[in-house]
């Protein structure tokens, strides 16, 4: 199947297996896969190392300033570097975890963000994941996907996920932090998660990823008119 010259925009909650399945996508499609929420991670590991924001999530605004000269960009495989140092394993901790939430609420780093996602997509053919891609970054994708998933299932993925890394993380402080991130994505004033109006929604909770494959082909087919 021809998939024609698109952008998909997937948008959902906190581990609804958004970026396993985007890039699972563009590998099949050989797409351009752009992960928004590795680029609000990575400001807020800048923004821990240079020791401007405190436990209480209290941000210095010299990081206004800090982020001009912040180099933050993926290589081939998807991982996320700053400058020349890969950062990819450093931004998916749950110290990390637990302060992006208000740190991708302030209006500057999602300005920040969305130049370098706009930079980044110039090519076309990309599917983009995070919270906001459909509504605010490309509110012109041609096909929006909102993701679902129960918090059970999230919680459980997400906990696993950090078992395989060799990490030992507590499962009821896994389900905390997926609460609050949640709670503070769709509740913050400046592009909130919300479902756009027209992206499709999909509930993956007992899904394998070649099924939701195959439902996005049906998508595509039926909007593309494809045979
Ligand atoms: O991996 P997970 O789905 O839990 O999160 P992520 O996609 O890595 O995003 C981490 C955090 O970045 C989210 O909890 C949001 O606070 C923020 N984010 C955002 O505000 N807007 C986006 N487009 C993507 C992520």
């Amino acid at each position: 199947m021809t998939i024609p010259d698109i952008t998909i925009a997937i948008d959902g909650y906190s581990s609804t297996g958004k970026s396993s399945f985007a890039k699972l996508l563009a590998r099949r499609f050989g797409f351009t896969y752009l992960d928004s929420g590795a680029m609000y991670r990575g400001v807020t590991l800048f923004a821990q190392e240079e020791g401007l924001i405190n436990r209480r999530n209290m941000v210095d605004p010299s990081l206004e300033q800090a982020l001009k000269d912040l180099d933050l960009h993926f290589d081939a495989n998807n991982r996320t570097y700053m400058g020349d140092r890969c950062i990819e394993h450093l931004i998916r901790s749950l110290e990390v975890a637990a302060q992006v939430s208000p740190i991708a609420a302030i209006p500057y780093v999602r300005n920040y963000v969305d130049d370098r996602l706009h930079a980044f997509a110039k090519g076309g053919r990309v599917v983009m994941d995070g919270r906001d891609i459909g509504t605010t970054v490309f509110p012109d994708a041609e096909l929006k996907i909102f993701m679902t998933a129960s918090e059970e299932v999230r919680a459980r993925r997400r906990y696993d996920e950090m078992v395989a890394k060799g990490e030992h993380p507590v499962f009821e402080e896994v389900v905390k932090n997926l609460r609050e991130r949640d709670y503070i994505d769709s509740h913050r004033e400046t592009s909130p998660l919300v479902r756009a109006a027209d992206a499709f929604e999909l509930d993956n909770s007992e899904m394998s990823l070649d099924q939701e494959i195959a439902w996005v082909q049906g998508l595509i087919q039926g909007k593309f008119s494809i045979l």
